[in-house]
């Protein structure tokens, strides 16, 4: 069983031993992964180690300024709103698995700039046990990041054997917020596999909106801690409404909320109907291009829990 304490004192004495006086750079997210492994890493080697945090666009209300708040005075914080450079590169793309592609590869190409500003050695990794064991046998253990102009970083994973309930246990001990720590899980392409079809401005901010309506409702009505995930997704599907005594032709919004142990299946849990309502009519009201919202009631399998 893990003992959080001796788990930290004897990861900040590997750490300190493979990195030495050297420097080392790590994405920040702002999820609970790498932002334990961040914190920790930090308590080893100090400010050689450098947070990187990239805004891709795709983040949800409010997000930079909580991820920001959390860690400029905690790490050695770099900012990097590169959110212009990703959404350029995703114009007009409709399908799915592309603005996935698209996502990574602008997302290293921007990491591999920030890391070639500072003289970094290592690269640290949140990586924990699920993400390598449900991969196993398709990555090494030992894998460098090659950078474009030759330099070569290791990787360092302080977390990797840990599951999330343990990385929750150490998080505590290290003392981050409950809110980093109890964080619903957030894909990497953020906000992009929640609006359907090309992305834009406008469509990331109505679902920005319509989520941000979402988790205020779920945490009011006191499940967030219940439910596995809680989100708005904006379709490209429109529906005639009226407001006011006008006829509108605005979008379908589906609301999803999932219950899951690790992803992998999930399933609609048993809603108080009064939340449902309470989150449609307020989506309805406040966020003006939206004319209707649907409340998805599917289990994974066979759909997914997000819809993109
Ligand atoms: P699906 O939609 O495949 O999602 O049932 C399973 C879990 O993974 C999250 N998810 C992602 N996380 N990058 C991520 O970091 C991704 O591209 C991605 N796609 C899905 C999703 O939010 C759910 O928790």
């Amino acid at each position: 069983m893990l003992v959080p304490e001796e788990f930290i004192e004897d990861a900040i004495q590997k750490i300190k031993e493979k990195i030495g006086d050297d420097k080392a750079i790590i994405a920040l997210s702002g999820g609970v992964d790498s932002s334990v492994c961040s914190v920790l890493v930090q308590k080893a080697i100090e400010n050689n180690l450098i947070a990187i945090f990239v805004n891709h666009g795709l983040l949800r209300e409010g997000e930079v300024e909580e991820v920001t708040n959390t860690f400029k005075d905690r790490l050695n914080f770099n900012y990097v709103d590169a959110s212009e450079e990703f959404l350029d590169a995703l114009k007009g793309v409709e399908d799915p698995e592309e603005k996935r592609k698209i996502i990574g590869k602008v997302f290293i190409e921007v990491f591999e700039r920030e890391a070639e500003k500072t003289d970094a050695k290592y690269l640290v990794q949140g990586t924990i046990a699920p993400d390598w064991i449900e991969s196993e046998g398709k990555i090494k253990s030992h894998h460098n990041l090659a950078l474009p102009s030759g330099m070569v970083l290791e990787v360092v994973e302080p977390i990797r054997d840990l599951y999330k309930d343990e990385v929750r246990e150490i998080g505590l001990k290290l003392d981050l917020p409950e809110k980093v720590i109890y964080r619903q899980p957030f894909p990497g392409p953020g906000l992009a596999v929640r609006v359907i079809g090309d992305l834009t401005k406008e469509k990331l901010e109505i679902c920005r909106k319509a989520n941000k309506i979402v988790s205020d409702e779920v945490e009011k009505a006191g499940i967030d801690k219940e439910v596995w995930q809680y989100f708005a997704v904006l379709t490209d599907t429109k529906a005639t409404g009226v407001k006011g005594d006008q006829r509108d032709f605005g979008y379908l919004v589906v609301l999803r909320i999932v219950n899951s142990v690790d992803a992998m299946t999930a399933y609609v849990p048993e809603l108080p109907w009064q939340l449902v309502q309470k989150i449609s009519k307020r989506i309805t009201s406040e966020v003006s291009e939206v004319t209707h919202v649907a409340l998805s009631i599917s289990d994974k399998p066979p759909a997914t829990i997000e819809f993109a």
